[in-house]
């Protein structure tokens, strides 16, 4: 495993124009485009498949395989729609991408467009980034002009339209299903699967769903070769990506590493934990994915590694609390957003994360009784597997997890009568955990 940065997708965000068409040209964006339209469609399939590109929107499904899924000769119309929702508390990785380089996820998409065989794409972008909206707009109109867009694309007979849309801000609607009935503009809301989307998705017709960062990566497989990416990385978790630091860090960014990099090893880059403090937990993936501790810190962080750890690598937002953190009040605050985000299509996930708010609220305010994580805990294993869709997983991984290494604080808490991380308790309970 490689210790080194690997820049691509963020090899030239510190330039002034690096959004603009002459910027990424000059960073040799646009080579890879000629060259895929010069393959078969299916070879440019089998080029992702080989470079082991897993999905970088969270659950690491393959990329090629996805984009094999789709029925050619069935005389439909074929969608890629590209999920720019990222709305998952902790995950920032693909609004800076399309700030910085959005001509990566043009150049990508007019790419996996032409190997599934669509001549419509959308990307559907969180509604409340009004300012990566214009930019997303301002980049596909300057390829429109520079003819990587619209009809006979480099003068190759293969056409493609691509659609910006902005969603209305609802975090349900990152899941792919839920996007494309609100691209179709009904309520944001999950489908049944099966059909799955590669049969029936966008207006019932073959669709490939794929993250941001998955599509801008297609350029640099093409350009570089399949083989230069499939050298990154791990055995079963390939290539390059995007790993975001922020919380009690001294230098919170972006960080572009080969799958399978530790925490250990992207602290000591980032300037380690805060001047003074010490770890106490972080999230590997966002804040639906299981927290972890100082024990997890050279755990690889690629899908097996944090899978092994009994967590989950999603979408690589490493959150990190120190010491002066109440877990009690971090897991409340997490469970307020899932409580609001709900969509309230299934029963365990809209009630249960309605009484975990209040479950944990009284517990953090010092009125909760030990039963209550029991309680917890209940209303937990009543949304695991039981809810429509996979957010109630992933609402409850925070409460679970943190039980799991800070029962001892939760107890506290109700031994107290208060929160321990409450000013006016008598000791600071983070001074009693430093000595620990
Ligand atoms: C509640 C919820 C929110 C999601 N939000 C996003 C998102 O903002 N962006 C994203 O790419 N995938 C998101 N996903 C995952 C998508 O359903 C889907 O797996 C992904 O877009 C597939 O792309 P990939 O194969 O390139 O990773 C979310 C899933 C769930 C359950
Ligand atoms: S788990 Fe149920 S209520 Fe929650 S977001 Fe999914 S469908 Fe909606």
């Amino acid at each position: 495993m490689s210790t080194v940065l690997t820049p691509e997708l963020t090899a030239h965000w510190d330039e002034a124009d690096s959004f603009t068409l002459a910027g990424y040209r000059r960073a040799g964006g646009y080579q890879a485009l000629p060259r895929a339209l010069a393959m078969q469609p299916d070879a440019v399939i089998a080029a992702v498949k080989e470079s082991g590109l897993r999905g970088r929107g969270g659950a690491g499904f393959p990329t090629g395989m996805k984009w094999g899924f789709i029925p050619q000769g069935d005389n439909k119309p074929h969608y890629l729609v590209i999920n720019a929702d990222e709305s998952e508390p902790g995950t920032c990785k693909d609004i800076p991408t399309m700030l910085a380089n959005p001509h990566a996820l043009v150049e990508g998409a007019v790419i996996a467009a032409y190997a599934i065989r669509a001549n419509k794409a959308f990307i559907y972008v969180r509604g409340e980034v009004l300012h990566v909206i214009r930019r997303l707009h301002h980049a596909v109109a300057e390829a429109y002009d520079a003819g990587y867009l619209g009809p006979d694309i480099l003068g190759s007979g293969f056409d493609l339209d691509l659609v910006v849309h902005a969603g209305a801000g609802a975090y349900e609607c990152g899941e792919e299903t839920a996007l494309l009935d609100s691209l179709e503009g009904k309520r944001g809301q999950p489908r049944l699967k099966p059909p799955f989307p590669a049969i029936e998705g966008l207006y019932a017709c073959p669709t490939v769903v794929n993250n941001v960062e998955s599509i801008a990566s297609v350029p640099a497989i093409i350009k570089n070769g399949a083989a230069a990416f499939a050298a990154l990385g791990t055995e079963r978790s390939k290539g390059f990506g995007i790993f975001s630091l922020s919380g009690h860090v001294t230098t919170p960014g972006q960080y572009e590493a080969p799958l399978g990099v530790t925490l250990r090893e992207l602290l000591s880059i980032a300037g380690g934990v805060r001047r003074g403090h010490m770890l106490k937990f972080w999230t590997p993936g966002g804040s639906s994915t299981p927290i972890l501790t100082h024990e997890h810190l050279d755990t690889p962080l690629d899908f097996e590694g944090i899978g092994a750890a009994g967590s989950m690598l999603g979408t690589r937002a490493l959150q990190i609390f120190d010491e002066t953190t109440c877990v009690v009040r971090a897991v409340l605050r997490w469970m307020q957003f899932y409580k609001h985000e709900s969509c309230g299509k299934c029963t365990p996930c809209r009630e249960g994360t309605y009484w975990t708010v209040q479950v944990l609220d009284s517990l953090e305010n010092g009125q909760g009784s030990a039963a209550d994580l029991d309680k917890l805990l209940d209303i937990c294993d009543n949304i695991l597997g039981r809810s429509f869709c996979p957010f109630g997983d992933g609402a409850i991984s925070p409460i679970v997890s943190s039980i799991k290494y800070f029962r001892d604080e939760y107890i506290e808490h109700v031994k107290r009568g208060a929160c321990p991380f409450d000013p006016a308790a008598a000791t600071t309970f983070s001074e009693s955990w430093r000595s620990r």
